[in-house]
């Protein structure tokens, strides 16, 4: 069995997505994933490790650009190359559907992340001062060309 295994989310997985993303820093509610899930730009992907659901990321594709609105690692499958896959074949797919470039905001507080889309080839395009609340942060916005 592959160790890492990335497909599109169904309505099956919802439960566990839900679970995963309360270990988010601004985690969807289990309302807001349900809803994504059945929106027509919505592109949702999860993460198997060894056949058990460990990652989801959630994207939009509107004409050729793509946002990704939230990816989220179970911290029990961290630093396995679980989210780089995640997020690499989650682009592949949308450069497949007519994207030429991907949009994200992040807190700047946000170590991890920042590093992992850095690893990506992500870069900095803009600042956007106190977006975050609780805690308060800036957030830093990044684009990838695809
Ligand atoms: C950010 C997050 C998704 C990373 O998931 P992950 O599966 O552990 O990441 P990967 O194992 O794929 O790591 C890929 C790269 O990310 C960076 N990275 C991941 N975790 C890191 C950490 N704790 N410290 C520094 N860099 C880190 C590294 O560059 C790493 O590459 P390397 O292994 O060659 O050093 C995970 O920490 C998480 O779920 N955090 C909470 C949710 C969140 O903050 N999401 C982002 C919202 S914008």
């Amino acid at each position: 069995m592959e160790q890492i295994v990335i497909r599109p989310m169904e309505q099956a997985d919802l439960p566990r997505c839900c679970q995963i993303e309360q270990y988010a820093p601004d985690p969807w509610t289990a309302q807001q994933m349900a809803e994504e899930l059945e929106f027509s730009s919505a592109r949702m992907f999860v993460a198997l490790w060894q056949g058990e659901l460990a990652g989801v990321a959630a994207f939009q594709l509107a004409a050729d650009e793509a946002t990704l609105n939230t990816i989220t690692v179970h911290p029990d499958f961290r630093q396995k190359g679980i989210a780089a896959e995640l997020l690499k074949k989650g682009l592949c797919e949308l450069k497949e559907q007519g994207a030429e470039c991907c949009f994200l905001e992040v807190r700047s507080q946000n170590t991890p992340a920042r590093k992992l889309y850095e690893k990506l080839e992500f870069v900095e395009a803009g600042l956007r001062r106190g977006f975050y609340k609780n805690p308060s942060d800036d957030a830093v916005v990044m684009t990838k060309k695809l």
